[in-house]
């Protein structure tokens, strides 16, 4: 097969060159796409006349035992036959025979095959880390709607301290990033709706190729519209890669808020043993190395993202081997993607959410009720800025003292200073009471906190009830391309494809 190829040359491959040019490690992913891609092209070729039938149900009849062999991860690719593609067309003629092996190739080159193998990776992918994405965000508000949920939390911009919220609103905040991944993860899928198959090198063929066919088999809504874009378009494998790069963002500060609240200063949450380390030196050590971990992938992650579009600018049309070097950083995002989404969902569902006081020390007095105070000002008539300046110059007299923690000596203290203020009846609340106090629309009041629970939580089953239905139409049209060739119903006719 190497000789094959090799043909118009008098010498081999040099061993480096041979060796640099070979992808076969990062196509083991495209093993099974390249299978079920040959099976749509076979099945095409067969009825438009293209093999012999004797022919085209040896190569079926290969290809399926080969699918099946390779679910099972027992067929390995020879790294001397350069990629997957040749593996599979030498292991295919091993089965039926060189004559009929040399024909599946017929109308077809590495470069649209390849596209068409990677939208199928691709797809495959995109459901994988949808999946992984909605369960976290399920295990997110498995937190956030229960007990920890409506604990008080300093809720804080700049990292100081701010307004008390539920920690459940918290939670929620990283639901929704990871839901909205989910979301990334599913629109990347209308981003591989063309078909690439019976492009061939890049101008088409001369064979009556039946592309509407291969497409439609393959799942896809259509051929694309131009040959040469199928087999150089590499833009969802760069959009893949964005998206793994958010999530890396998106936990790294999930990863960030639990190393702090498992500081002893904040005692928020104790992760469970089974995601904690300790110290070879220091005996008493409980580190949150996992988070810290999930923290780093932001780096690796955007790395690939970064490495992908370098290598994409300034290609000339059309297909270029450079192309071949963005299939290992688009594997291993995925890879790392599908882990850390992972590994934040054991750590979170395992995590147990303190209440303030448990163990720790009794959350410090603060001012955040300050804003609810002016508001009260604002409400008895004072213009806003003017409220502000009276509260910020009482905040003011009050440095250096020791703050009382009890609402009531607060009161008495505003009361002398904001007569104006006692008769609204406001009173300083306590911290628990705080979050409740704040009722607009997405605020801290529990009631929206539970609607926005309710409402992500149908969107997760949603979710999960369409993954499972599309994961089905497709096993669907794979099982038709499984199937054996139907006899031919007399000469030329073809007895109509199923759906
Ligand atoms: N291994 C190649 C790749 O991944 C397949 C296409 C090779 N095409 C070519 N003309 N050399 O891109």
């Amino acid at each position: 097969m190497r000789s094959l190829l090799r043909d118009r040359f008098s010498r081999p491959l040099d061993p480096r060159a041979a060796d640099y040019s070979s992808s076969v490690e990062e196509d083991q992913s495209l093993l099974v796409p390249d299978l079920v891609g040959s099976l749509a092209h076979l099945r095409m070729l067969w009825r438009e006349g293209l093999i012999p039938d004797g022919d085209a149900r040896k190569l079926h009849e290969g290809l399926t035992a080969l699918y099946r062999r390779a679910l099972e991860g027992r067929v390995k690719l020879d790294p001397a036959l350069e990629d997957v593609h040749m593996n599979v067309e030498v292991a295919l003629t091993s089965r039926a025979g060189p004559r009929a092996g040399a024909r599946l190739h017929t109308g077809r080159s590495r470069n649209d095959q390849v596209a068409t193998d990677l939208l199928l990776y691709l797809r495959e992918s995109s459901w994988a880390v949808e999946t992984a994405a909605w369960r976290l965000v399920r295990t997110l508000l498995r937190q956030a709607r229960g007990p920890a949920g409506r604990t008080t939390v300093l809720g804080r911009t700049h990292f100081q301290e701010a307004q008390r919220v539920h920690l459940g609103q918290v939670l929620l905040v990283h639901a929704h990033r990871f839901a909205r991944d989910a979301q990334r993860a599913e629109a990347l899928r209308r981003s591989l709706r063309h078909s690439p198959l019976g492009s061939a090198a890049l101008a088409g063929s001369s064979l009556p190729l039946d592309r509407g066919s291969t497409a439609r088999w393959l799942g896809f809504s259509g051929p694309n519209p131009n040959s040469m874009d199928a087999v150089s378009d590499r833009d969802p494998s760069a959009e893949a890669l964005f998206l793994a790069a958010l999530v890396g963002v998106h936990a790294s500060s999930l990863a960030e808020e639990i190393v702090l609240w498992s500081t002893p200063e904040l005692r928020q949450v104790r992760l469970d043993d089974p995601f904690v380390t300790t110290s070879s030196l220091m005996p008493h050590k409980r580190n949150p190395d996992l988070a810290e971990l999930a923290r780093a992938e932001a780096g690796p992650l955007l790395g690939l993202l970064v490495a992908h579009l370098t290598v994409q600018k300034g290609l000339p049309l059309a297909y270029n081997r450079d192309l071949q070097a963005l299939k290992p950083l688009l594997r291993e995002g995925i890879r790392r993607t599908i882990r850390l989404l992972d590994l934040m969902e054991g750590m979170l569902a395992t995590a147990r959410f303190l209440p303030p006081g448990e163990g720790s020390p009794s959350p410090p007095a603060t001012l955040t009720w300050s804003v609810e105070a002016v508001d009260a000002l604002v409400r008895a008539g004072s213009p806003f800025r003017e409220a502000h300046r009276q509260m910020a110059a009482f905040v003011k007299s009050l440095e250096g003292q020791d703050l009382p923690r009890d609402p009531r000596s607060w009161d008495r203290l505003l009361e002398e200073r904001f007569p104006a203020l006692a008769a609204t009846g406001f009173r300083v609340p306590r911290p628990e009471e705080e979050p409740d106090l704040r009722r607009t629309m997405g605020g801290s009041h529990w009631s929206w906190v539970r609607r926005d629970a309710r409402n992500l939580q149908a969107q997760a089953g949603a979710a999960a009830r369409r993954i499972r239905r599309e994961r089905l139409a497709w096993e669907r049209k794979v099982r038709f391309l499984l199937e054996p060739l139907p006899p031919r119903s007399g000469r030329g006719a073809l007895p109509a494809e199923k759906r």
